[in-house]
């Protein structure tokens, strides 16, 4: 794209779908920021807002950080733990938005005995567990899921999982206790670090107005 081309285009920011959007979208609109239509009731994936140069794309959370680095979005609105899971190298990290807050940790059947050798790690966070693990020098197979990871150590399919904890209800309705704590989560706004440069006059005000509206939220 030529230095015109990219000053005439929109400012793209991807928002997670989920639990987070319902989180975002007020903070969004206290920055300035409102979709033209209700995103919620919408099968729409592309929303305009009420400026004319910004616009919302609305993807899974763990596609965030693809648009993101690939620079077909500017922004990005992403759980910490998808952007540690994903890697996210090139991104600059702009802002905590201190929503969706919660923890990664390792989990386990009340009282379970943990294997000498080699442990199963049951987890949708594949590259954070492995990294965990790796750094402490604990062998580990770690076994990929794609949700509801409690089930796997009462199946005995794991001896034990890395997940999300909020309240750790779903831990205890499930006979499962947290044990280690990996990270802290919240939802971040992220930018490329190429993007970031080339637009930053145009990317700057929407950073500072929704910084203000973490600030007012607080
Ligand atoms: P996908 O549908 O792409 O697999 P998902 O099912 O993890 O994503 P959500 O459950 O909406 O999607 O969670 C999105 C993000 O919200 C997570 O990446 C995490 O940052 C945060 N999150 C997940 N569970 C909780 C929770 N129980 N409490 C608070 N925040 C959470
Ligand atoms: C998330 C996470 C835990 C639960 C933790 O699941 O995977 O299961 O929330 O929250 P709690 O500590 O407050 O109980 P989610 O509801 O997103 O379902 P999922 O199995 O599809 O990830």
């Amino acid at each position: 794209m030529t230095e015109e081309q990219t000053q005439a285009s929109p400012i793209t920011i991807a928002l997670s779908k989920g639990r987070i959007l319902k989180e975002t979208l007020p903070l969004l609109e206290q920055a300035g920021i409102v979709p033209a239509e209700d995103i919620h009731t919408s099968r729409k994936l592309i929303f305009e807002t009420n400026l004319p140069d910004v616009r919302l794309i609305v993807i899974r959370a763990t596609d965030v950080p693809t648009y993101v680095e690939y620079g077909v979005a500017d922004l990005g609105v992403s759980g910490k733990d998808v952007l540690l899971e994903h890697g996210a190298q090139d991104m600059y990290e702009l802002l905590d938005l201190r929503i969706s807050r919660c923890r990664l940790m390792t989990a386990a059947l009340r009282g379970h005995c943990m294997p000498e050798g080699r442990m199963r790690v049951a987890t949708k966070f594949v590259n954070v567990a492995r990294r965990y693990f790796a750094d402490q020098g604990r062998q580990v197979d770690i076994i990929k899921l794609y949700g509801g990871m409690e089930l796997a150590p009462i199946m005995d399919l794991a001896d034990c999982i890395v997940d999300i904890v909020d309240t750790g209800g779903t831990l205890l309705a499930n006979g499962l206790e947290p044990l280690e704590h990996i990270h802290d989560v919240s939802t971040r706004l992220v930018a490329s670090r190429a993007g970031y440069k080339t637009k930053s006059a145009r990317l700057q005000p929407i950073v500072e107005r929704l910084h203000k509206a973490v600030q007012v939220s607080a």
